[in-house]
């Protein structure tokens, strides 16, 4: 091989090696979901959540989706699996976060409930 076709293969394999690179080193936006979400609170009725000002507030979202994925219908599906006990998620994130930062004297949500379920 000559000087100039090795340098066009160079060029070449570093643009198909460069252009593989973009999805592996994800630039890809992470998906966080509507803003607000409405979710199934049994009989006692719907809960409206603001997922965008939790997603503020808490950073880390393993915090909730430890539990269940990052998918509409989520919640309940891992309830009717039984991989999730019913009022699980509400006592030990939600109910348990909102009573610790009540404890700690900083800005807390709801515990009453009424004042989550509509
Ligand atoms: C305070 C709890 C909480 C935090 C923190 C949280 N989420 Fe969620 N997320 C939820 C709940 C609850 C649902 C609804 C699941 C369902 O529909 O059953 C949800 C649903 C979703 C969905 C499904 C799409 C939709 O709009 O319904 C996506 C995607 C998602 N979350 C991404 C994220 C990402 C990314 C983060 C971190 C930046 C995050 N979440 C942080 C509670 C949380
Ligand atoms: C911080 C908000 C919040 C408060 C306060 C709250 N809940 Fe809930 N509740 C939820 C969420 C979110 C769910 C769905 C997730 C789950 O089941 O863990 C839920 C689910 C439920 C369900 C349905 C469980 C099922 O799957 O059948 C019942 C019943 C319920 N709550 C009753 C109550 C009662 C009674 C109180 C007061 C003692 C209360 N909740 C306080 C957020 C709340
Ligand atoms: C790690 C902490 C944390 C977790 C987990 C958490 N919250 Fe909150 N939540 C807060 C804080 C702090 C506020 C008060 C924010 C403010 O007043 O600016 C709040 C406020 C709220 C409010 C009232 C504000 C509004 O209008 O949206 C609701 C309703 C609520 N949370 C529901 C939930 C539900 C349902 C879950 C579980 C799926 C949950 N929270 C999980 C920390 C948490």
């Amino acid at each position: 091989m000559n000087k100039k076709v090795i340098t066009t293969c160079l060029v070449a394999c570093s643009i198909v090696a460069g252009l593989s690179l973009i999805p592996v080193s994800g630039i890809v936006a992470q998906d966080n979901g509507l803003a607000e979400l409405t979710l199934n609170g049994g009989y006692q009725g719907p809960v409206a959540f603001n997922h965008q000002l939790h997603q503020t507030i808490v950073e880390d979202c393993a915090v909730c989706h430890k539990d269940f994925e990052k998918k509409p219908g989520a919640l309940d599906e891992a309830k009717k699996t039984g991989a999730l006990k019913a009022k699980q998620v509400m006592y030990k994130t939600c109910i348990a976060c909102h009573r610790a930062k009540k404890k700690a004297g900083e800005k807390f949500g709801p515990i009453s409930c009424s004042a989550c379920h509509a």
